[in-house]
C-alpha cells in the first residue's frame, strides 16, 4: 500500500493535481493563449470514485495553474472522459457573440449488481474559456440501449467533409459518428473487428490527420487505448493505426499491432483540439500511469500525474510509417542549466560519472560507433535508488529496470522491466527524469518507455557504462533544474 512519501516526489516539470485523484486527460483545447488540459478527477479521495472534470491551464504547456472543478456529476450520472473543441462558426447556436468552447463527455450511471452501466454522450459549453460551465439542456445528446461500454468521445471538426466527426469507444470497437451542430449525432462506421490488440476493452480514441515528414503525403492516426485485464503481464497501454479516413470510415494501411509505448505509465492519451494552423503541432498528453496500480502508487494526499506534452510526427522507414514522439519545445526553457558533455568513448570497466544533483535532468546523448554487447545509463538518486536503461545489441532493444528505483512494493508488476520492441542501431536517446519519472526517447523519439518511478531521495547522479566493448559517444548534453 502507498506510504506518505516526502514532497520531493511532487512532480516539477508534469502536471499533478494539488489534492486527490486524478487519471484521463480530457477536453485539450487551445483557445486565446491558453491551453486547456481538463482531466478525471475525483474531489473527495486519493482513489478513484464518482467522477469529475478538474480543470488547469497553462501558457507554455509545462507550468500549470490549476483552476475550480469544471464539471460536476449530475442527473445523467458522473463526468466519464471526453473532449473539447471550439465551435468558431456557432454551428451548435450556443454562441451567438463570440465563439466558445464545448465540452463533449460521457454521462456515467450505475455499474453495480443492482443498476447496470448506462454510458451517453453529454454537452457543457462555457462563455468564458472554460471558467463556468453550462449543461446543454437537451442531455444526453448520444444514447445506446445495449451497449455497457459506451464512452469517451473525441470530436473534431472535418473541414474537408464540413461536418463533425466524433470517434467513440464501443466495447472493442471504434465507432464513428458525425454531426452538423455536436447535438444530432448520425452513426457513420465502426473498426476494430479483426484490426490490432483486443486483450482488453478498448477506451479513450483519438483520430487525427498527420503529415509524413520528408514526403507530401498525410496520413490518418487512430489512438486507441487497451484497458487492464487480469491475464495480462503489462496492464493498460495504448496502440494506434496508421490508415486513410475517407469523412466516414478509417481503414489501416498495416495488419501488426503497434504499441505507442513501451513503457507501463502511458495511458488514455489524446492530443489537443484547435491548435492554431501556423503552429500545426499535434501535440499528445497522457496519464502517466496504469491501471493495475493507479490506486495504490505512493501518495501523499494526491495521486496521478500527466506525461509531458509531446509533438506527434509520422515517419516512414523501410515501408512501414511509424508515429514519432518528441516533448514539446516549450520544455527547454524551463531548465536552470545546460552542460555539454565532453565527447566519450565508453569501455568495459570505464564508466563514465555526472553529477547532476537536481530536480529534474534532460539527458541527450548520440551514439557512433557502437562496438559493444550493452550500453547503459543509471539514474542513481541519493542512497542506493536507481533505475537502470540499458540497449542490447542482440536484441537491438532497448528496457528500463526500476526494480531498485525506490518504492515498489505496491504491485507485483511495477518492478518488472520495460522492454521496446526491436529498434535497429541504438543512434540516440533523449531520458526526461522528474521528481517520480523517466521519460525515454530512443532513435529520434521513435520507441518511447514512459515510467514512474518512486525514489525516496532526489536525483544525484548519472552513469553511463558499456559491456562487451566500446561505445563513442559524441555532442550529449544534460540540462537541469536545480
Ligand atoms: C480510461 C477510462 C475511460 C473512462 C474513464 C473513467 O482510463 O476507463 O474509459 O471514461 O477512465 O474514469
Amino acid at each position: 500500500m502507498g506510504i506518505l512519501k516526502t514532497a520531493n516526489q511532487r512532480p516539477v516539470l508534469h502536471f499533478s493535481p494539488k489534492q486527490n485523484w486524478i487519471n484521463d486527460p480530457n477536453g485539450l483545447v487551445f483557445l486565446d493563449g491558453e491551453y486547456h488540459l481538463f482531466y478525471q478527477y475525483h474531489p473527495y479521495s486519493s482513489v478513484w470514485g464518482p467522477m469529475h472534470w478538474g480543470h488547469a491551464v497553462s501558457k507554455d504547456l509545462t507550468t500549470w495553474e490549476e483552476l475550480d472543478i469544471a464539471l460536476y456529476p449530475d442527473d445523467n450520472g458522473t463526468i466519464f472522459s471526453g473532449s473539447a473543441v471550439v465551435d468558431w462558426n456557432n454551428t451548435t447556436g450556443f454562441f451567438p457573440d463570440e465563439p466558445g468552447i464545448v465540452a463533449i463527455f460521457t454521462s456515467h450511471l450505475g455499474g453495480s449488481e443492482t443498476s447496470p452501466t448506462v454510458q451517453s454522450q453529454s454537452l457543457a459549453y462555457s462563455h468564458d474559456n472554460g471558467r463556468t460551465w453550462i449543461k446543454y439542456e437537451g442531455n444526453p445528446v448520444l444514447t445506446h440501449s445495449s451497449n455497457p461500454d459506451f464512452r469517451d468521445p473525441k470530436v473534431f471538426w472535418s473541414e474537408s467533409h464540413s461536418k463533425w466527426i466524433m470517434a467513440l469507444a464501443t466495447g472493442q470497437t471504434i465507432s464513428l459518428y458525425s454531426s452538423p451542430n455536436l447535438i444530432d449525432w448520425t452513426f457513420e462506421s465502426e473498426f476494430g473487428d479483426g484490426a490490432g490488440s483486443h486483450e482488453a476493452v478498448w477506451e479513450c480514441p483519438d483520430l487525427f490527420e498527420l503529415a509524413v515528414q520528408g514526403t507530401d503525403e498525410r496520413k490518418w492516426v487512430l489512438l486507441v487505448s487497451v484497458g487492464d485485464n487480469a491475464e495480462l503481464e503489462h496492464g493498460s497501454r495504448t496502440q494506434y493505426f496508421v490508415g486513410t479516413f475517407d469523412g466516414s470510415v478509417f481503414t489501416p494501411e498495416h495488419s501488426d499491432i503497434r504499441w505507442l509505448d513501451y513503457g507501463k505509465d502511458n495511458y488514455a492519451g489524446v492530443s489537443f483540439s484547435d491548435i492554431p494552423e501556423e503552429d500545426g503541432r499535434r501535440i499528445y498528453v497522457a496519464w502517466m500511469n496504469n491501471w493495475r496500480y493507479a490506486n495504490q502508487i505512493p501518495s501523499s494526499g494526491w495521486r496521478g500525474s500527466m506525461t509531458i506534452p509531446r509533438t506527434l510526427s509520422l515517419r516512414t522507414s523501410e515501408g512501414r510509417t511509424l508515429l514519432h514522439q518528441h516533448p514539446v519545445k516549450e520544455l527547454d526553457h524551463q531548465f536552470t542549466e545546460s552542460v555539454a558533455l565532453p565527447d566519450l568513448l565508453l569501455s568495459a570497466g570505464k564508466e563514465f560519472e555526472f553529477k547532476a544533483e537536481a530536480d529534474c535532468a534532460d539527458l541527450n546523448l548520440h551514439l557512433e560507433r557502437f562496438e559493444a554487447a550493452e550500453f547503459g545509463i543509471i539514474i542513481h538518486h541519493t542512497g542506493t535508488d536507481r533505475t537502470v536503461l540499458s540497449y542490447s545489441a542482440a536484441d537491438r532493444t532497448l528496457s528500463l529496470r526500476r526494480e531498485q528505483s525506490g518504492d515498489t512494493g505496491f504491485s507485483a508488476m511495477f518492478p518488472l522491466p520495460q522492454t521496446t520492441e526491436e529498434l535497429g542501431q541504438l543512434k540516440d536517446i533523449r531520458v526526461l527524469i522528474d521528481a517520480s519519472s523517466v521519460e525515454v526517447f530512443a532513435n529520434d523519439g521513435l520507441s518511447s518507455i514512459t515510467s514512474l518511478i518512486f525514489p525516496e531521495k532526489p536525483l544525484e547522479r548519472l552513469s553511463f557504462y558499456t559491456v562487451g566493448g566500446q561505445v563513442q559517444l559524441r555532442g550529449g548534453s544534460v540540462k537541469l533544474i536545480r
